[in-house]
């Protein structure tokens, strides 16, 4: 799939903007401060209906408008159709050819996004809050029911520890209630479970390849650790979990929280037996992250059978000259790119003469030249 084109409403430092776009390489470049990442972020609201910098949908509105609107025309096996997101104060409408759609999880499935900032190594040395985002944002697009099983989940998770605060001010449970929750809770998190290990499980197919392709380091490999340790795959899965929660009732009711289930997972990055996030360069944390996004690309093709779209922010002037090389051999092939950076003269000739080329000075974008 491909962006043929955005129109940009009062988003961030865009009063009114249009962008043609080409269907594979688009570079585009410009000083700090001029809205480059605005203009990824506007695509990345476009497919996801929220920024991948985690803000609040106020802040995307041009200071001083009341509203704000990207829309834009997505190409599929030739089939193009627009999509549309709205939001002022009060409310967010999200348009696909012109209908509104009610439903997020219908939405956010039609366009599939992988961003790459620099940012991104929070990924790896951030809190797990980030890694659980990442997984949240990759599932939802790959299957649109995880992202309704997760806000299902969500809302289970606040009813008990709503009822474990209740309990722990007043000592009184009533230990049915209490059970058919966590009946409840329990059976949202085996699958929510069984879907991220079977897509961390992906990842592993693909980024040890990818990793050794830029790094020529093998044995890059990501590992999913569950807050409770059980088989999920177990038939008596359920049963399992529900005699640990109660092994654990005492506690929860003390700390007043659930202590189990996807809300507390985490992912590690190991390169053979170091833990990226404490023993790793600078350099070994980013590669990983680039291993990572790549291996998206590969998983959409392989189980989505689309091609994302890639929005690579300002990540070239951070990765040294050989491994850019090999990155861009990756971005080459039949995707479309949208990269940024503040200098062009870092990439070589022959990449730039298959690149649509953009200036942005201030919130205005200039076409410098097209795809020779
Ligand atoms: N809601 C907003 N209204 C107007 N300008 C904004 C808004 N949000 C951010 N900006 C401006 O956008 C600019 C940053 O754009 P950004 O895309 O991050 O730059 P870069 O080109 O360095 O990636 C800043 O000048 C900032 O003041
Ligand atoms: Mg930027």
């Amino acid at each position: 799939m491909y962006l043929k084109n955005i129109e940009l409403t009062n988003f961030r430092n865009y009063k009114h903007i249009k962008v043609s776009f080409n269907k594979g390489i688009n570079i585009i470049y410009g000083k700090n401060a001029q809205g480059k990442t605005n203009l990824l972020e506007s695509i990345y609201l476009l497919g996801l209906t929220n920024s991948h910098r985690s803000i609040l949908d106020n802040s995307l509105i041009n200071n001083g408008n009341l509203f704000l609107k990207v829309k834009g025309n997505l190409k599929k096996d030739k089939i193009g159709n627009d999509l549309e997101v709205y939001i002022d104060e009060r409310k967010k409408i999200l348009r696909f050819d012109n209908s509104i759609i009610s439903k997020v999880s219908d939405y956010i499935s039609n366009m599939n996004i992988i961003i790459f900032t620099p940012d991104d190594l929070e990924l790896i040395k951030g809190s797990p809050q980030i890694r659980r985002k990442f997984l949240n944002v990759e599932l939802s697009q790959l299957y649109s029911n995880y992202y309704v099983l997760l806000n299902e989940y969500d809302k289970l998770l606040k009813i008990r520890n709503e009822y474990l605060k209740n309990v722990n001010k007043s000592y009184k449970l009533d230990n049915n209630y209490f059970d058919i929750i966590t009946s409840y809770l329990v059976d949202k998190a085996i699958i929510i479970y069984k879907m991220r290990q079977k897509f961390v499980d992906k990842f592993n197919l693909f980024c040890q390849d990818i990793y050794k392709d830029i790094t020529n380091y093998t044995g890059f490999r990501i590992i999913y650790k569950k807050s409770i340790d059980v088989d999920i795959f177990a038939n008596n899965v359920k049963q399992i979990m529900l005699e640990k929660f109660k092994e654990k009732r005492d506690i929860e009711i003390k700390l007043t929280s659930t202590i189990y289930g996807p809300h507390r997972d985490d992912l590690e990055f190991y390169l053979n037996d170091i833990n990226l996030k404490f023993y790793g360069s600078q350099g070994q944390q980013r590669l990983a992250v680039l291993a990572l996004k790549l291996s998206e690309i590969e998983i959409f093709k392989k189980y989505k059978d689309s091609v994302p779209i890639l929005l690579l922010d300002d990540i070239f002037s951070e990765i040294d000259k050989n491994k850019r090389a090999n990155l861009l051999k990756y971005i080459n092939k039949d995707i479309q790119t949208i990269i940024t950076m503040t200098e062009v003269d870092i990439i070589d000739d022959k990449f730039l003469k298959k690149a649509k080329l953009f200036n942005i000075d201030d919130g205005k974008i200039k076409k410098i030249k097209e795809v020779i």
